[in-house]
């Protein structure tokens, strides 16, 4: 049986909701804190603010027992517990920077607290040094190094899969200083390294298993640091590689999915995160890429490989702006379906989604919009109010209806189920401009579709025999 340990996790966002439900379901007892009261008083009666795969079961489950409580009183559950995990946000600064305030606000508040041994866990993303300062900053305070050790343990989960991510981790990394701290992270997350967990007749489904345990990865807190912002900086590389190949295969009328297979078979490579797009986007990526940029360059360590990844990724948007142009002739006055707000499929968040930022370059070219998503519609409105040249449907077909073109920017898995006969006869004309490849070419064109997708060869059809049919 393993042993149940007191732990507070600060802020309830994506990473902090989500660690703190998990903790709990790993048999923890969880104090998850935020500074906003409306929204403690929400999560205490059930409310669940993200779109997330087993959130709301294990949430409920969890708030029943009494295992996960929500509260604003940070001093509080800093002394009723053994460790303490910070995962406020670190959002970007103007410089590209992470701004460490929010961090920076809650070490001091914690040592105004701590009065027994306490470990201090950075879990939101933050620059290598971050733990210096988080240490330097609990010291200044009056507080004996005796007292607290800070640590480092990077969450690697994606939004849409994030429970599943942190209970069936590829690995789990503790970036730790002392003994003491170490080994109270390693019995945080022994129900997972030993397997316990999985041998549970209520355990979220997923890849891990007693025979398939994750790897538990100790390091020193620097390391565990850089683990973090260099793999999210990998990744990202990856995307902005696989969309410039996409490119040439455009310039050269080959498939770049045949071409992401045959790259990604080599185990050296991997298949993943490999599917070309229309760039990369979230509260991740584009922030995590420009803070790893910026610390080097504090350092004096020249890392333009980012700045191209950035400069990719903006590009790509652009790009399939001026190909919904050149397939549409004009863009003024014409009328677009959009499938898609959400940064990626499964999740509602539109935080830096190249689907906003591309409606809003076709709005300013002249374009009327009616976009639909299967989860993000609401915090769509909040940023961009439906007004008249932009509609809202909950329906993907009436935002096909009598459109000029459908265009698809972000993956639902949803919308590659959707009826293509219907879609078809429900456009003013059939042409379909895919931002995510969902559709096979081929398909496509059998079933009469103009198809436009990111580095695979067009699929023309006759635009004007098709426009006069209508759906039966
Ligand atoms: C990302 C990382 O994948 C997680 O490991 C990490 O924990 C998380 O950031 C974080 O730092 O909190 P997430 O932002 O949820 O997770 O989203 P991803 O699934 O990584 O997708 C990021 C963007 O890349 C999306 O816009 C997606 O559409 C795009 N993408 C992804 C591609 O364009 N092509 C791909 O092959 C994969």
């Amino acid at each position: 049986m393993s042993e149940s340990i007191a732990i507070t996790v600060v802020g309830s966002g994506y990473v902090g909701l989500v660690a703190a439900a998990c903790f709990a379901e790993i048999g923890h007892r969880v104090l998850c804190v935020d500074n906003d009261e409306a929204k403690v008083n929400a999560l205490n009666q059930g409310v669940v603010p993200i779109h997330e795969e087993f959130l709301p079961e294990l949430l409920g489950r969890h708030r029943a027992s009494g295992h996960i409580q929500f509260t604003t009183d940070l001093s509080h559950a800093t002394q009723a517990s053994q460790a303490i995990f910070i995962a406020v946000g670190t959002p970007q600064s103007q410089t590209g920077n992470a701004d460490l305030s929010y961090v920076d606000a809650v070490a001091s508040e914690i040592a105004r607290s701590i009065q027994s041994y306490k470990v201090i866990v950075e879990k939101s993303t933050v620059p290598v040094y971050t733990n210096d300062w988080v240490r330097r900053t609990i010291e200044r305070n009056g507080v004996s190094r005796s007292l607290f050790d800070v640590t480092s343990n990077p969450e690697f989960l994606r939004e849409g899969t994030a429970v599943k991510d942190f209970l069936h981790p590829d690995r789990i990394v503790l970036g730790a200083d002392s003994d003491a701290a170490a080994r109270l992270l390693a019995a945080i997350y022994e129900p997972l390294t030993s397997g316990s967990y999985y041998d549970r007749s209520d355990a979220v489904p997923g890849g891990r298993s007693a025979t398939d345990l994750p790897p538990l990865l100790e390091t020193s807190t620097k390391a565990a640091e850089l683990i973090k912002h260099a793999s999210n900086a990998f990744l990202a590389m990856k995307i902005s590689f696989i969309n410039v190949v996409a490119n040439l295969c455009e310039a050269v009328d080959a498939d770049v999915d045949q071409v992401a297979r045959g790259m990604g078979l080599d185990k050296r490579i991997g298949k993943r995160f490999l599917s070309a797009g229309i760039g990369y986007g979230g509260s991740c990526f584009p922030k995590d890429v420009a803070a790893f940029r910026y610390v080097a360059q504090q350092l004096g360590i020249d890392f333009g490989l980012l700045a191209e990844v950035e400069k990719i990724n903006e590009l790509q948007k652009e790009r399939f702006f001026q190909k919904v142009r050149s397939a549409l002739w004009t863009l003024r006055a014409k009328r677009l379906g959009v499938l898609g707000l959400a940064f990626k499929g499964g999740t509602d968040d539109i935080r830096e989604s190249p689907a906003l930022e591309l409606i809003r370059m076709l709005l300013d070219a002249g374009s009327s919009v009616c976009a639909h998503d299967p989860a993000a519609i609401e915090r769509a409105k909040l940023e961009m109010p439906p007004r008249e040249n932009l509609q809202y449907t909950d329906d993907p077909y009436a935002a096909a209806d009598n459109a000029d073109a459908l265009l698809i920017l972000t993956d639902w898995a949803e919308f590659s189920r959707l009826d293509l006969k219907r879609l078809r006869y429900t456009l003013r004309y059939p042409i379909i401009i895919d931002g995510r490849n969902l559709f096979d070419p081929r398909v496509m064109q059998d079933l009469g579709f103009t198809y436009l997708s990111v580095g695979r060869p067009s699929q023309h059809t006759s635009v004007e025999s098709a426009s006069t049919k209508r759906w039966p």
